[in-house]
């Protein structure tokens, strides 16, 4: 899998989208798209990104009974998005499903990772509300296996997990990690960060990049800035 940045596309309207992507004129950066855009823009949003050039992560975590997810699964993969995801908490079950729902007559079909715990889902939560008594680690570890058993290519994680999910699952194992932030840059709502050059060094593949880009003075010096720290 080669390494990427993917910029975190988080605004809520066709118009802004278009209007950031307007800057781009030399590169043509993969986006992610997520729930707010999507559920703002519609589908055609994604046919109209890809359009112009872009690889899409679609960002939309589905969890629901397998049939569902089958379903759901075959309307993105007809969207041509290039990478998409589940909750891997939908069991293997579901994800394997999902495989089977997104993969396309030719045999081809977009890079499915799976979300373990979300970074807002504390030990405490877990433990308190969803009765899982494990530590956490373990419980995202044992997640990312469920994944790759099920088939999928990899896992949403922290760059701090990255590692450990490569020494488990294997080099293969496409880890795609937000968090992302510049040494000099704002931290904002995120708690354990870590730069491009740290997120390389860690052996993520793909990062997520949202405000460090979007909201910077030059979004494609910023863009370029991330590449050449983690591509090289
Ligand atoms: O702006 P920022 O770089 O923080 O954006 C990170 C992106 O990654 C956002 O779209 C956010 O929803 C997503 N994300 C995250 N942490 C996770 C999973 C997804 O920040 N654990």
């Amino acid at each position: 899998m080669g390494k990427d940045v993917i910029i975190a596309c988080d605004f809520s309207s066709k118009e802004e989208v278009f209007t950031f992507l307007d800057k781009f004129q030399e590169e043509k950066p993969f986006v992610k798209i997520g729930m707010e855009l999507f559920y703002a823009a519609g589908p055609e949003i994604v046919k109209e990104i890809k359009k112009r050039g872009h690889k899409i992560f679609l960002d939309l975590k589905l969890h629901d009974i397998p049939n569902t997810v089958m379903k759901a699964m075959k309307v993105l993969s007809n969207l041509d998005v290039d990478m998409t995801n589940l909750h891997a908490a939908g069991t293997a079950a579901m994800m394997e499903a999902a495989v089977k729902g997104l993969t396309r007559e030719d045999g081809t079909r977009p890079i499915l990772i799976a979300v373990t715990q979300l970074t807002s889902t504390s030990e405490e939560r877990m433990r308190d509300e969803l009765l899982i008594e494990r530590p956490i680690d373990s419980v995202v570890l044992h997640y990312a296996m469920n994944a790759q058993k099920a088939g999928l290519d990899g896992v949403v994680c922290s760059p701090l997990e990255a590692k450990k999910v490569h020494d488990i699952c294997g080099s293969s194992f496409v880890t795609v990690t937000p968090g992302v932030r510049f040494a000099d840059g704002e931290v904002g709502d995120q708690v354990r960060v870590m730069t491009p050059a740290q997120a390389k060094e860690i052996g993520s593949d793909y990062i997520v990049v949202g405000r460090p880009i979007t909201q910077a003075d030059d979004p494609v010096a910023a863009y370029r800035r991330c590449v050449a720290e983690f591509v090289g």
